[in-house]
């Protein structure tokens, strides 16, 4: 079968985040705030889902459940066949599975890192993490009252590296309990080598902290790249593992994820304090059980889309705004772009993309932690044509900036 991911999908009156939530994300304002443009003229490159289609053997999965009329309260303890469908994908993708009694489920990777972070840490305990990122991480540490260290990634010519001595600093402090990583990285779409995760895991074994491995982005990768979880590296007691189908097939709005714990006692915590008590939704099991089973073609074409658009993105930005550091990165389908050179006077970046271009897209400290400044990150999981009206007003809006600046000085 072959997907269309050039089709237009209108999502006005869906409750959509995307299109009604973005006053209050990206700006923390209310309905209040205008723009120059109307809501629906925008174009969206901001949170972290897709303007395509579901995969159509999911959207038949939830048909088919739906047919079953009754859709009462949901738990998972005597499912095994979701078990089998999630590990033989993990052996396929990453030669790698684990036992069932670690599978823990929650209603998101966001709620699941607010509980694990309020089980971890005890007061005057400290979090750590790299930047730029994620902001739910550092917003999960400062929701429980934890102090948290960050430790700013490297850029080497667009490649993002990690300090290692910095992050083994940090992570030698008593008080220093947990680690939160991210793999791939978001923002950056940084897939980490080999050597890398290992020497991580060797961080987080020898200073004894807690490892929280999110890897939500993990099937979102260029062709030809591998995904290398964490728990395949090391028998690590005190790793544990977010993943989710939701990012990589377009289903976020199910809140569903897999939340891997090893250790037997935060396990049992976990499963006590988990506010939904272990239950789940009916469509949420059977779409993630059909992307496991049956999801792989549609993945491997969109694959192919975003490996075109993000060369598409490249092309442009060397062609028309040279000035712009960015490199096509390993995993995610978004773009991490360093307009410093063009908008290194600009604070807000968000706010200036949304006043002069119509674009909604996050950038910067408020919204990554910290070091981002002069950052965005663009959201290329559109049509070709949408990715192409956003790439142009992104640049009438950067020169003319570049141009007032110019006639200033
Ligand atoms: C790194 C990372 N973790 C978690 C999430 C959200 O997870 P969930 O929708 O399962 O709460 C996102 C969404 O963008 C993300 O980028």
């Amino acid at each position: 079968m072959r997907y269309d991911f050039d089709e237009i999908i209108d999502r006005q009156e869906t409750n959509s985040i995307n299109t009604d939530g973005f006053r209050d994300f990206i700006f923390h304002a209310g309905p209040d705030m205008k723009f120059p443009y109307a809501d629906d003229e925008f174009i969206r490159m901001w949170i972290a889902d897709m303007e395509f289609a579901c995969a159509e053997p999911i959207r038949q999965a939830i048909q088919k459940r739906l047919d079953r009329k009754i859709f009462g309260y949901t738990i998972m303890n005597l499912d095994t066949a979701y078990h089998n469908s999630l590990t033989k994908w993990c052996q396929k993708k990453y030669d790698w599975s684990f036992p069932r009694e670690e599978l823990c489920f929650s209603t998101g990777v966001i709620p699941a890192l607010y509980q694990l972070v309020e089980l971890i840490c005890q007061p005057k305990e400290k979090a750590m993490m790299v930047t730029p990122a994620y902001g739910f991480f550092k917003h999960a540490v400062d929701y429980n009252q934890i102090a948290c260290d960050c430790s700013p990634l490297i850029v080497d010519s667009g490649h993002f590296r990690v300090d290692f001595e910095d992050l083994e600093r940090k992570a030698s402090q008593k008080e220093m309990k947990l680690l939160i990583w991210c793999n791939p990285q978001n923002p950056s779409g940084t897939v980490w080598t080999k050597e890398e995760l290992e020497r991580v895991i060797r961080i987080a074994e020898e200073n004894d902290l807690w490892l929280i491995s999110d890897e939500i982005h993990c099937d979102i990768l260029r062709h030809g790249v591998r995904h290398i979880p964490l728990a395949k590296l090391t028998d690590y007691k005190k790793l544990i593992t977010c993943m989710s189908a939701s990012k990589v097939f377009n289903m976020a709005g199910l809140q569903f994820s897999n939340i891997i714990i090893r250790d037997p006692q935060l396990r049992e915590q976990f499963v006590l304090r988990d506010k939904n008590v272990g239950f789940v939704n009916p469509l949420s099991i059977v779409a993630h059980k059909a992307a496991y089973d049956e999801g792989e073609e549609w993945l491997d074409q969109l694959k192919t889309y975003l490996d075109l658009n993000f060369s598409y993105v490249k092309d442009f930005l060397a062609k028309e705004l040279p000035l712009a550091e960015f490199e096509i990165p390993q995993a995610t389908y978004l773009a991490w772009v360093n307009l410093n050179a063009y908008l290194g006077d600009i604070d807000d970046l968000p706010r200036f993309f949304a006043y002069e271009a119509g674009i909604l897209l996050e950038g910067g400290d408020d919204l990554f932690v910290g070091n981002a400044k002069g950052y965005v990150r663009l959201n290329l999981a559109m049509p070709r044509k949408t990715l192409e009206r956003a790439m142009q007003r992104m640049k009438e809006a950067i020169l003319e900036h570049a141009n007032k600046n110019k006639a200033k000085a």
